[in-house]
């Protein structure tokens, strides 16, 4: 994609965020109460953030995965195909799982990968997407648990790149070009 000049509009502030994320913890811990280990799967890239700060708020036994799967080059339009790049180093049948998204668009993505890790067997499996961006569903998909949803804009920020930038930011933000 050619370089456009753009500037970021905050839309979701690093203090929302966290106080967000300090709710959602307290439901999920309820949801999950008594499990002797939920383990927590980040979709790679866009939820290292969200999931390192919902791993310390919390309040479970909990080990850490991952899996890449991608739906986007490195433009702004999905390509409708879900690739799975990096899959779990663990194995999930049997254990309580919580899969961990940083947006929710046309669904595609969150919807292949949890049909995937449902044919595991995992005894319990819950999702949570940071955003959600419900004008732009494609498929039947809902997360069990969205922080916020959000207007259909270009967002970055908080783990999300535009072209692999701005993931850095503290807080969630829109993309204006100038
Ligand atoms: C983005 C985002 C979600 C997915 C959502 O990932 O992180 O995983 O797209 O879109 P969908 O609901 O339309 O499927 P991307 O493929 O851009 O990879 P990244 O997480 O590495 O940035």
């Amino acid at each position: 994609m050619p370089e456009r000049p753009y500037v970021i509009d905050e839309l979701i502030s690093a203090k929302t965020i966290a106080a967000r994320i300090e709710d959602l913890s307290r439901e999920i811990a309820e949801e999950f109460a008594g499990t002797d280990k939920l383990i927590v799967v980040g979709l790679l890239r866009g939820s290292f953030v969200f999931i390192a700060d919902l791993v310390r708020e919390l309040d479970l036994p909990i080990e850490v995965d991952f899996m890449e799967a991608s739906s986007y080059g490195d433009g702004m339009e999905s390509t409708r195909e879900v690739r799975i790049l990096k899959d779990l180093r663990g194995a999930i049948e049997g254990r309580d799982v919580l899969v961990v998204e940083d947006i929710v668009d046309t669904g595609y993505t969150l919807k292949h990968v949890s049909g995937l890790l449902n044919a595991r067997k995992p005894a319990r499996m819950k999702t949570i997407a940071l955003l959600n961006k419900q004008a732009r569903r494609e498929v039947d998909f809902n997360a069990d648990w969205v922080g916020f949803e959000i207007p259909d804009e270009f967002v970055v920020g908080y783990g999300i790149d535009f072209a692999q930038r701005n993931r850095d930011l503290p807080y969630i933000g829109t993309v204006r070009f100038t």
